[in-house]
């Protein structure tokens, strides 16, 4: 299967009950030959109406901070733990809120394999919930962010705060840890690269 055959799959998906309320399944987008994959929670209300990941305020302080770290959102891959917006629709106007257990390890039937179609060599989880979810269920974000980390889907994966944690913690003389994650950002690339050229050096000696 192409990751492009996968996308169509879960476009139609309702393997959890994220699909009742969603709009656009939110697959993931960017260069899928990249040897840096950024994995985020889910997507927002701007993804879920565009079916594009990390566009609304999170995602362009994110778009700065790649910038910032010498890249782009075209250079890298990006995707979400789960493909849905997860939501507290009963007060009438919805909440964002993180994926329930759940709907995490449902929504591994897509993530799963498009990171094995991928093959990236470093997978940047961004927040808490990606982090919990592909390096250790009791990964401690603010403890342990910029550090690498064994991960079954690629030779390493490091964690870094997520922008609307960032948003949320910034204030007059903070900058809410942003400059933590272009900090994270440019070692997931340093990393990468290194990989890269580790194989490129092992492929021609053999
Ligand atoms: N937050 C995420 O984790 N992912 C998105 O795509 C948007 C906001
Ligand atoms: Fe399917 Fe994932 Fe959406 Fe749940 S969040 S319906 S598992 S695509």
């Amino acid at each position: 299967m192409t990751l492009q055959e996968l996308q169509v799959a879960a476009s139609t998906c309702t393997d959890c009950v994220l699909s009742e309320k969603r709009t656009n399944v939110v697959f993931g987008e960017g260069n899928p030959l990249s040897p840096l994959v950024l994995v985020g929670e889910g997507p927002g209300d701007n993804e879920d109406k565009t079916g594009r990941p990390f566009v609304g305020k999170a995602g362009q302080l994110l778009d700065k901070a790649l910038v910032e770290a010498g890249l782009s959102r075209e250079i890298v891959y990006i995707c979400n733990t789960v493909k849905c917006r997860a939501a507290d629709w009963s007060t009438g106007k919805p909440q964002n809120r993180p994926p329930t257990e759940e709907e995490v390890l449902a929504c591994r039937r897509w993530l799963t394999p498009q990171l094995m179609l991928i093959k990236p060599k470093v997978i940047l989880c961004v927040g808490a919930p990606s982090a919990k979810n592909l390096i250790k269920r009791n990964f401690a974000i603010t403890k342990e962010r910029g550090k690498y980390f064994p991960c079954e889907m690629a030779k390493t994966a490091i964690a870094t705060l997520h922008p609307s944690y960032i948003l949320r913690n910034a204030h007059s003389g903070s900058d809410g840890g942003y400059s933590l994650l272009v900090e994270d950002i440019a070692r997931a690339w340093e990393a990468a690269q290194k990989l890269v050229e580790k194989e490129r050096e092992y492929t021609s000696n053999s």
